[in-house]
């Protein structure tokens, strides 16, 4: 088991470069699956441990998989099999893309049932709903959603709440259902829009993804494309909290700013200097920070994937902070491991209330998931003395080379192998 062990208090100045996102990557490995003619060439894929995994459950389903740096090509020419039943497909929540993916393909799949950080209850009853209408059977049999249809037919489906995954796998369903496809409340995060590109490359026929009304056209085979995976707008958030937190100047690299607008407004009511470039933000501050009050939401909200890291920095701004966490009822885990830090936060349901107290000090503290463990990387830095974070892995999950990152900044970062 690995550990982080952070020397705290230093100002991060210099440029960070930002991987390729990983809800994105999570979904469109899956969708290349889709491709009966030609190989599909993925570039900008994140180096984390949702994106291995991935890969190797298209391998064990019989793609051919060659990687190189951040570079993948898939061959699914040749793919027959549609059960997915590998250890990995049960430790990742996005191996549900398979079931869409599989479905649209072979009107049949069998995927065990999906993993995933533990932030609350994560029902797929909206993925369900969606097969169903396009007129799969949906059963749970032997712990795996087995999903099957003569025809997959176009239809209006109407999500009951606005969902990132059953947006994008009823989606990859849907390319290959007979006629028009209208999915209502879908969900607008840029991740959705960049799938529904890359299906588009794949020779799909996908109208208005990013807006809460998306239209798909039904077409016969989708063939292999190149396409380069966007930029991680959450790994962006995080090091633009660090930087806000740590003080000192620096440039997040490799972002499209326009998708950091709610965190940008965030960091700016709390009195840091953000600074939107073409394809980067600088963060500059000083550490005179004022409490602010946050809910997350769908995008264009602010993101609930930032609140973690955003509690930390919040635990050191001046003045009561109210922090209203209104899509996972379980997603406060980090605040115990912050209080051993000596951060005043009290939480009453979804809702967390910050006293800002002038510094931290540094403990041992836990990872308790991939967000909650990008929180305690963020209190690390700015407590004094040592903090020491287990459960690693779970920060690998989402954040490629994180300490490298951090240190050539300036943090003092060292993983520890045990
Ligand atoms: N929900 C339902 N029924 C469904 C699906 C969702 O009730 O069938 C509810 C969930 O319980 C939740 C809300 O709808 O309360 C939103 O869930 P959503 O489906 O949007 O979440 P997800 O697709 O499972 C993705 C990201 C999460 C991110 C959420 C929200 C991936 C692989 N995961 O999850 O990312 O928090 O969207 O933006 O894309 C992370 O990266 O740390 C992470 C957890």
């Amino acid at each position: 088991m690995e550990k982080l062990v952070i020397e705290g208090g230093y100002p991060l100045y210099g440029d960070i470069e930002v991987s390729g996102a990983k809800n994105a990557a999570v979904a469109i490995l899956p969708a290349a699956i889709m491709a009966c003619k030609g190989v599909c060439a993925i570039d900008n894929i994140p180096d984390i441990n949702d994106t291995k995994c991935i890969l190797s459950i298209i391998e064990s389903l019989g793609a051919k998989v060659s990687k190189n740096n951040n570079s993948v090509i898939i061959d699914s020419t040749c793919m027959t099999s549609v059960d997915a039943n590998t250890e990995e497909v049960r430790k990742m929540r996005a191996s549900y893309y398979l079931i869409g993916a599989l479905l649209g393909r072979f009107k049949k799949a069998r995927v065990e049932m999906p993993g995933g950080c533990a932030i609350g209850v994560r029902p797929i009853d909206q993925h369900i709903k969606g097969f169903e209408a396009l007129g799969a059977k949906v059963k749970i049999e032997h712990g795996a959603v087995v999903a099957e249809a003569e025809e997959l037919i176009g239809t209006n489906i109407y999500f009951d709440v606005v969902s990132v995954g059953a947006t994008i796998n009823v989606m990859l369903a849907a390319v290959f259902a007979e006629g028009k496809t209208i999915l209502e409340n879908s969900a607008k995060e840029p991740h959705i829009v960049d799938v529904a590109n890359f299906l588009n490359s794949m020779g799909a026929d996908i109208k208005g993804a990013g807006t809460d009304v998306i239209k798909i056209n039904g077409i016969k085979e989708l063939k292999g494309c190149n396409y380069s995976v966007i930029p991680d707008q959450i790994e962006a958030g995080t090091y633009m909290m660090a930087a806000a937190a740590c003080g000192g100047k620096v440039n997040i690299n490799n972002v499209i700013p326009k998708h950091l607008e709610a965190i940008s407004a965030k960091l700016i009511e709390m009195g840091v200097h953000v600074t939107e470039n073409e394809d980067s933000i600088t963060i500059e501050s000083s550490r005179d920070l004022k409490g602010v009050n946050v809910k997350t939401l769908p995008y264009p909200g602010f993101p609930t994937d930032i609140q973690q890291p955003m509690t930390t920095l919040l635990s050191i701004a001046k003045g009561r902070s109210i922090v209203n966490e209104s899509i996972w009822e379980s997603r406060f885990k980090h605040v115990d491991e912050l209080k051993k830090m000596g951060a005043k936060v009290s939480v009453e349901n979804n809702i967390a209330i910050i006293e800002g107290v002038s510094k931290l000090s540094g403990a041992k503290v836990t990872a308790t998931d991939l967000r909650a463990g990008a929180a305690m990387v963020i209190a690390g830095l700015i407590a004094n003395g040592k903090t020491e974070i287990s459960k690693v892995e779970h920060i690998d999950r989402g954040y490629p080379h994180i300490e490298e990152k951090l240190n050539r900044v300036g943090a003092k970062i060292t993983r520890i192998k045990k």
